[in-house]
């Protein structure tokens, strides 16, 4: 269970890391391996480079969350914003995004951000990427658009 914690706000250190291995498919499920749960400490965020980028966030709370890395307002990582709580805050106009729904929940953004399930197995974080449709803002768009 997520709780919403009162943190000084400090910038997350994003991890970029290459996909070790390709995504491999388990049973109905598209896992793409995202870092050794090792590598992502509590209060930081790691892109992927799929397409489109997804960000996954550790949490302080121990909670994983994995959201598509481009907010919905204009093209900015949210993976290089700040991490509070559940929240995570554009880094470009402060929008803020709840990591569990992906629901906005401060402008300027109106959409929410596409979240996706996030699964850890043998100290591996892997994500399920969503089959809905990606928020993308204007003007940007995935290579099979
Ligand atoms: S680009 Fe994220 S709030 Fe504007």
């Amino acid at each position: 269970m997520c709780r919403h914690l009162t943190l000084a706000r400090s910038p997350l250190n994003l991890l970029r890391i290459a996909l070790p291995v390709p995504p491999y498919e388990t049973g109905n499920l598209r896992m793409i391996p995202a870092c050794p749960i090792a590598a992502l400490p509590r209060g930081e965020a790691l892109r992927i480079e799929t397409d489109p980028p997804i960000a996954v966030f550790h949490t302080e709370d121990g909670e994983l969350y994995a959201v598509d890395d481009t907010c919905t307002h204009q093209d900015a990582s949210l993976a290089d914003g700040w991490l509070e709580g559940c929240e995570v805050e554009c880094p470009l106009h402060a929008s803020r995004f709840d990591l569990r729904t992906g629901r906005v929940d401060a402008p300027p953004a109106k959409l929410p951000v596409r979240t996706h399930q996030v699964v850890v197995q043998d100290e591996t974080v892997y994500v399920v990427p969503s089959d809905l449709p990606p928020n993308l803002p204007p003007g940007v768009r995935t290579g099979s658009a």
